[in-house]
């Protein structure tokens, strides 16, 4: 037997055979990645339901010098979860299987779960105590909560809740030797060290592998205020929001921006989707107010703030969701934009966050920038405004992307013309989806010496034989 052939039957000895999988068929759906863009070999998928089994598969790959993979919903936007090319072929852990809800204390605000929980299981898990876990995104019937916090992921309640990192508790993780640290603490407040699980958030999977999650819970919003409205221009839509947040304050839970662009391709190609407004117009904005008591208020509140915004002429048409349905039928069109651009052609996707103040120019320059390549280069701009994270996505059809000389040449160029952008107005290019694969020259690029040097020292105090994820994260 050759060593890949004496892992798999030590993996399979140890986790049964049915949770092994290494033929070409079954192997498919975990080696490329969401938009089907990157795919590489892996020696098998692990599929452990425990987290001995988790620390036992490590040390296994351990012993036999392989790479782990660590895997969840394979939902990540830069191939973050499947296999990096010209490396030695991975095992890929993936906790689909440890799925179990292990602990809800709704007087706590605290929730332990398994990584591999779904996040949508767990945000029904949390409601159905009446308690709200407020990270909310697209992917979320499929990402798992190990993902999410692998790579912090963000989504559209972050003006309000934070980001993932804000809303984590505690952590248990198999590290890069087979430990298991056990970090489960239900805590608001403890202070004795070094915070260690703030290590684990957002480091993809490079530094130990997360197997389970103390979640922090809110209280349930139980009414809500929606509207769609077509700001005349960014500018519009910041000056807005400030009028938003002085009106509602800590209500504003979602502030969402597209352009006209973004929202014809879902309309296109998303069946069942509906324009909210009956003109057409540049500016999209989707902004829901909630509370856990009040709805005629916020209502008033929500209608009032934008009849004022009307009147200093910062908006051209606006309407507010009548009922449940209604509500449920904007955020499945502002849900389904990443759908929608993947049958519209070849989307760059750029993940830039700049000052929430910084937005507008942000735009007008990403727009300039990219022009300058391509004139007529479509431009598809969604993005959660609130919080200053656009995506800004120069999309080609598929003809016009193959007919490209170097296409890979060109969407690293037009990514770095609108990452140049966001950092020349103090932001960042990856503002939730992480790096993963497709980040990594940019880190080179953007990030100092000083701070790569500081994260290599961390991989390398954890993961010193590099086993963890490697090809991805750092240059
Ligand atoms: P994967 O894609 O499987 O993995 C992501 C990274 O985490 C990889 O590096 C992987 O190795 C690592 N990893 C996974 N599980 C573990 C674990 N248990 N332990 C250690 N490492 C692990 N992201 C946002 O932030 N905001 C959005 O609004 C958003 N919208 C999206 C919409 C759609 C339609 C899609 C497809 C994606 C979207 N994303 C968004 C990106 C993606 O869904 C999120 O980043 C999500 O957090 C990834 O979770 P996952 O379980 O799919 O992780
Ligand atoms: C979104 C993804 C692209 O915001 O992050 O829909
Ligand atoms: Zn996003």
């Amino acid at each position: 037997m050759d060593d890949g052939a004496t892992l798999i039957a030590r993996l399979q000895a140890e986790l049964g055979e049915d949770a092994v999988i290494t033929d070409a068929a079954g192997l498919d759906g975990f080696i490329e990645d969401f938009r089907r863009r990157f795919k590489s070999g892996a020696l098998c998928v692990a599929k452990p339901k425990s987290t001995a089994e988790v620390a036992a598969v490590v040390r296994l790959c351990a012993a036999a010098g392989v790479p782990i993979l660590p895997q969840g919903g394979n939902t990540s936007l830069c191939a973050g979860a499947v296999p990096a090319a010209g490396r030695a072929m991975p095992v890929i852990v993936n906790l689909m299987r440890m799925r179990a809800i292990r602990r809800v204390d709704a007087q706590n605000g605290s929730m332990e779960v398994e990584a591999g929980c779904v996040l949508k299981a767990v945000q029904d898990a949390a409601a159905a105590v009446q308690r709200l876990y407020p990270v909310s995104l697209g992917a979320e019937g499929s990402c798992q909560i190990g993902g999410t916090l692998s790579t912090n992921a963000g989504g559209t309640s972050v003006l309000r809740y934070g980001n993932t990192r804000d809303n984590v508790l505690g952590l248990e993780v198999v590290l890069a030797d087979g430990t298991i640290w056990n970090g489960l603490r239900a805590l608001r407040k403890d202070n004795t060290g070094i915070d260690l699980k703030q290590l684990f958030i957002g480091a993809e999977g490079t530094l130990g592998i997360v197997t389970a999650v103390t979640l922090k819970l809110h209280p349930l919003p139980t009414h809500h205020a929606l509207a769609w409205f077509a700001p005349t221009d960014p500018a519009a839509a910041l000056q807005i929001l400030g009028m938003f947040q002085a009106e509602c304050g800590s209500r504003l839970s979602a502030y969402e921006l597209m352009n006209r662009r973004q929202l014809d391709l879902v309309i296109e190609h998303v069946p069942g989707r509906r324009y909210p407004l009956e003109g057409k117009h540049a500016w999209h904005v989707l902004v829901e107010l909630a509370d856990t008591r009040g709805s005629a208020s916020m209502a008033e509140q929500l209608q009032q703030t934008l009849e004022r915004a009307a009147e200093a002429g910062l908006l051209a048409d606006a309407t507010l969701a009548t009922s449940d349905a209604q509500r449920a039928a904007f955020w499945e069109v502002r849900h389904s934009v990443t759908e929608a651009n993947m049958k519209a052609g070849v989307g760059l996707t750029t993940d830039c966050a700049v000052p929430v103040s910084a937005v507008p120019q942000f735009i007008d320059e990403a727009t300039r920038a990219v022009r300058e390549l391509v004139p007529d280069v479509d431009i598809v701009i969604v993005g959660h405004m609130g919080d200053g994270n656009v995506h800004f996505i120069p999309l080609f059809t598929f003809d016009a992307w193959h007919a490209l000389a170097n296409p890979a040449e060109m969407g690293a160029r037009m990514r770095r013309q609108v990452n140049d952008v966001a950092h020349r107005l103090g932001g960042t290019f990856s503002a939730e989806h992480g790096v993963g694969q497709t980040g990594l020259a940019e880190m080179a690029h953007y990030k100092s010496d000083a701070e790569l040097a500081l994260m290599r020292t961390i991989k390398q105090a954890l993961d010193p034989r590099n086993l963890l994820n490697p090809g991805r994260l750092l240059p």
